[in-house]
């Protein structure tokens, strides 16, 4: 296959309305971008992926489109980005936006005229999304068609007065499902895309992308996920769309999907595939889950770290796409808690713990995708009250853990932890007010920590996390190491997170300790020719029995 940009992308994801306020409406927009965008250039970031900017109400963020040819007033005008996408292309910076496919807002005119049996528009738009007459018990109750239970927790049915059936949402029910079992809905969807690759856009994320097609006989299910995420049918759906859209305007994209055989995973994203460039998958992801806590259940439990899983996962993909197809490497995103807080640590061996997280990823093969402020090891957030949350999830989630018997302290516990707001606290770019954030009151509160850490006191020393970021970065690209090898060794030890890449210009030998205390390694390979090349504490010899400190990380060089 011919050599595509995005395999030697280094691609950061901006959330928006955390990013940069521009004008001082506590909301980060694109005017702030811009003003970033030389901090991003010299980062050594290529591609930039922005979470959703269309007219929304916000109920999630902007994942619930109400206008997908209009940008949110949030976030500027049309004449805004497209300052942003030129100035990021001036500075070679490519532009991927984030694409919802899925569903739109409830808010959104096909939902309005689809809802509204006396809107001229409703014959067509009914069918765009999907609905159901309700069932009834034997006391003659109203009852939803389905138990289903959405991603957000809750069910999946809402009902509509108007036309007396229940429309599906598998997120929240302000976002209706769409129905891709129809061709004007489809071609409404290639149409607005289209829109967005005429502006300039490089390339786009497919938000939800497995979620396509649900099981019309509507089986009853608990949580039901099998009948509405990864139906064999979806992948026709982005086949044709891919094919129609993607393909012949060479846009790059990354589809975001869990769960896949090598099968699947070729379906996806094979050098072959029309469907997308690149997946975006989970299974590194919430590996610290306690499965046995029933109050908090699922992602919401934070148990003992599976480091073994963590590897197990990076390596199961990288065996189910080797030559056949490219991997995307990434630690977290705006759906999971902060890394350092999650995988490291973030209070004393905040500095060591985050470089050992950048050392044992991003010298991986494949395209990296940091997310904003992981590269000066931002933590999670301590939410004081509910109401300090912003996530739509939240406040479904909290009222299920109640009736799991949850106490109020035991439910925000769960949140502090595992909450998706952890991630979406304002960029800490120095120690001024709202950490230079904004000059007004924040959409959501910045993280009290940002005297402490912050852009302003990384950039220039030598040994802070951004540096490691900075320094990794550029080893990519000098040592081609997205093109290498990677083995693992020790894969199934649980504390360890060892590997060999070979690249086509060295060999890169990772070692860092996942856990706080010290641990000794035995290394079963030939060690001679390797020398040092990154270290977090003190330069150290490469030894076969290698003693680690907490968190230690040290990465060798054989040439
Ligand atoms: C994706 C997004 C998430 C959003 C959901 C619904 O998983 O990453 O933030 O809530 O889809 O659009
Ligand atoms: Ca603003």
């Amino acid at each position: 296959m011919e050599r595509k940009w995005w395999q030697d992308a280094i691609i950061y994801q901006i959330y928006i309305r955390s990013f940069n306020d521009s004008n001082n409406d506590g909301i980060g927009d694109f005017n702030g971008v811009v003003e970033k965008l030389e901090y991003l250039k010299d980062l050594g970031v290529n591609a930039v992926w922005i979470s959703p900017h269309y007219e929304s109400p916000m109920d999630d963020n902007g994942y619930d489109i109400s206008d997908f040819y209009k940008v949110s007033e949030d976030y500027g005008t049309m004449e805004d980005v497209k300052n942003f996408i030129d100035k990021a292309h001036a500075l070679d910076i490519k532009v991927i936006f984030d694409l919802v496919l899925n569903h739109t807002s409830d808010e959104n005119p096909w939902f309005l005229a689809a809802k509204d049996p006396n809107h001229k528009d409703h014959k067509k738009y009914h069918d765009y999304y999907i609905w159901q007459k309700p069932k009834f018990d034997k006391d003659g109750n109203r009852k939803m068609p389905t138990n289903w239970r959405s991603w957000f927790g809750g069910p999946v049915w809402e009902f509509n007065e108007a036309t007396n059936e229940y429309y599906l949402h598998i997120f929240s029910k302000k976002m209706p499902d769409l129905n891709w079992r129809n061709q004007d809905m489809k071609d409404d969807l290639k149409k607005a895309t289209n829109f967005w690759i005429d502006l300039g856009a490089d390339g786009f994320r497919v938000d939800a992308s497995n979620h396509l097609e649900k099981d019309w006989d509507f089986p009853e299910g608990h949580p039901g996920y099998e009948y509405f995420s990864s139906l064999p049918k979806h992948h026709d759906y982005l086949e044709e769309f891919g094919t129609e859209v993607f393909g012949p305007r060479d846009v790059m994209t990354m589809g975001e999907a869990g769960g896949a055989t090598k099968e699947e995973a070729l379906k996806y994203c094979g050098f072959d595939s029309k469907e997308f460039d690149m997946l975006i998958h989970f299974g590194h992801c919430w590996q610290d889950c306690d499965d046995k806590n029933e109050l908090t259940p699922g992602k919401w439990a934070k148990g003992s770290i599976n480091v073994s899983n963590i590897k197990e996962s990076f390596y199961k993909w990288f065996e189910m796409l080797k030559n056949q197809g490219w991997n995307l490497i990434y630690w977290h995103n705006h759906d999971q808690p902060r890394v350092i807080s999650h995988y490291g640590d973030d209070s004393e061996l905040h500095n060591q713990s985050g470089k050992m997280l950048c050392q044992s990823l991003y010298l991986m093969p494949g395209t990296p995708i940091v997310y904003q402020g992981e590269e000066i090891g931002m933590t999670n957030v301590d939410y004081e009250k509910l109401n300090d949350f912003r996530d739509v999830e939240v406040f479904t989630e909290y009222d299920n853990f109640m009736s799991f018997g949850a106490t109020h302290d035991v439910a925000m516990q769960a949140l502090r932890d595992r909450a998706r707001d952890n991630a979406r606290s304002p960029y800490q770019w120095d120690s001024s007010q709202n950490a230079g954030f904004s000059n007004n009151t924040p959409w959501i509160n910045v993280n009290r920590n940002y005297n402490e850490i912050n852009l302003e006191q990384q950039l220039e020393d030598p040994n802070s996390i951004y540096t490691c970021y900075k320094k990794i970065f550029s080893l990519r690209k000098e040592l081609k190491i997205s093109d290498g090898t990677i083995k693992f060794l020790n894969i199934d030890d649980n504390k360890t997170f060892i590997y060999i890449n070979k690249t086509p210009t060295a060999e890169i030998l990772s070692i860092s300790n996942f856990t706080n205390s010290r641990v000794t390694v035995n290394l079963d390979i030939k060690i001679d020719g390797f020398e040092l090349l990154l270290t977090n504490y003190e330069e150290k010899e490469l030894s076969t029995g290698i003693k680690l400190l907490p968190y230690e990380s040290l990465v060798y060089i054989k040439k």
